[in-house]
């Protein structure tokens, strides 16, 4: 075990608030669930590689407060996160005959946690869920704020709802079983942090990676603890991304377009936004924002931490336009304006659009130079 004091993170949404609870040994404790509305049922949406990891000992810890506990176990991935997918929870859901007030749990990665809330905003208009996320991403991440979404092969997570949790639980144990490749994907989550709006989180990254990468207890509880205060305040002040949430996507415009573009699960997810930082980085250098020395630390933190700094080529005869038009299709882009976060100085972030040709420029030096 993970032997921790229990930190907490509010989130601050008058009547949608909760909170974030941070230890280990805490997804399998039922004092971790006792203060939920009391209802009936409860449905477990999880998948199959994590599923037989945690879903057993999480319904137990469940069967304490609720009279049924189902489990559904989605298809692992990506390339899973789809209306198929979507369709199996309601299909467990109604099959149940699960009502109104039956709680659903997303125990799992980012994907299982934006499916699970989606579904959990649907299902008869509405029924509550919690966050038990099991990796470094959605701990930091996904699992709070209330974005849910599924991907549509033309765009990524392009059909969703903003929906609030009840509660996060983080339990820092659920990640010794995480893939190396995973934790890394995480840590370009935790990274993007430093440049929006902390750079003190910055230099204590640059100094203790290590101890992060080797999965040492007090360097994740700072991690997830930190990253989790930095996302609360942005969410606290603009939950449904009227403007300052959109720093959160540093590195997203060009990951996404990453992603879609080489097909959703080549690349993770985290992989694609730290080769987009690096990428939105080098947009800001040429905008005369960040000098040469804020890019090259932000590259070698990224590399350090075992992300890709080389963006794939995506189209060998037009590399460059076939980025743009995926870009063209991102959320932020208004009116097929595509708009990045650029980094204005270490530590704070501004959403505009570029000129073509400096975007040009930049995924020309960033794309490796064989496919
Ligand atoms: P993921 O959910 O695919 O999980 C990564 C892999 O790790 C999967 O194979 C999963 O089965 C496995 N896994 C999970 N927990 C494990 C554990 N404890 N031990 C062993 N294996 C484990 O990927 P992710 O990186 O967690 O999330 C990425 C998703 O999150 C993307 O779809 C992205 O769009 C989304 N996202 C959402 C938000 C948001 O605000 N809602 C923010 C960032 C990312
Ligand atoms: N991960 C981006 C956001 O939550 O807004």
């Amino acid at each position: 075990m993970i032997s921790q004091d229990l930190q907490t993170v509010s989130i601050d949404l008058a009547d949608r608030s909760y909170t974030i609870a941070i230890r280990g040994s805490l997804f399998d404790n039922p004092l971790s669930y006792a203060q939920l509305p009391k209802a009936a049922s409860a449905l477990i949406v999880t998948n199959t590689t994590v599923g037989p990891l945690y879903a057993e000992r999480l319904q137990k810890a469940l069967l304490l407060h609720y009279a049924q506990v189902h489990t559904v176990a989605l298809p692992d991935g990506e390339a899973f996160k789809t209306w198929d997918s979507l369709n199996l929870i309601f299909d467990a859901l109604l099959q149940h005959g699960c009502d109104r007030k039956t709680v659903l749990f997303a125990l799992g990665g980012g994907v299982v946690g934006d499916m699970t809330g989606f579904a959990a905003a649907c299902y008869m208009r509405g029924v509550p869920f919690v966050q038990v996320p099991t990796t470094l991403l959605a701990q930091v991440d996904s699992s709070v704020g209330g974005k849910t979404a599924i991907n549509h092969p033309l765009g990524k997570n392009m059909i969703g709802a903003f929906y609030q949790p009840l509660k996060v639980v983080c339990d820092l144990d659920t990640l010794k079983t995480l893939p190396a490749r995973e934790l890394s994907a995480g840590l370009a989550e935790v990274i993007k942090y430093g440049p929006i709006a902390d750079m003190d989180f910055f230099a204590w990254l640059e100094a203790n990676i290590d101890a992060v990468l080797a999965r040492e207890p007090a360097a994740l509880a700072h991690v997830v603890r930190r990253s989790c205060e930095i996302k609360a305040w942005v969410v606290g002040l603009d939950e449904r991304e009227s403007g300052l949430r959109a720093i959160l996507n540093f590195g997203h415009t060009f990951g996404h377009a990453i992603e879609a573009g080489l097909g959703f699960g080549t690349w993770l997810h985290g992989e694609a936004v730290g080769c987009g930082m690096v990428m939105a980085a080098q947009l800001s250098q040429r905008l005369g924002y960040v000098d040469a020395f804020f890019v090259h630390r932000l590259t070698a933190l990224i590399a350090k931490a075992g992300l890709p700094v080389q963006a794939p080529v995506l189209d060998a005869f037009g590399n460059a336009a076939r980025y743009l038009a995926l870009m063209g299709l991102d959320k932020k882009a208004e009116a097929g304006e595509i708009k990045f976060v650029l980094i204005e100085q270490p530590g704070r972030a501004v959403v505009r659009a570029a000129p073509s040709a400096e975007v040009c420029q930049v995924i020309d030096a960033c794309t490796a130079k064989t496919i």
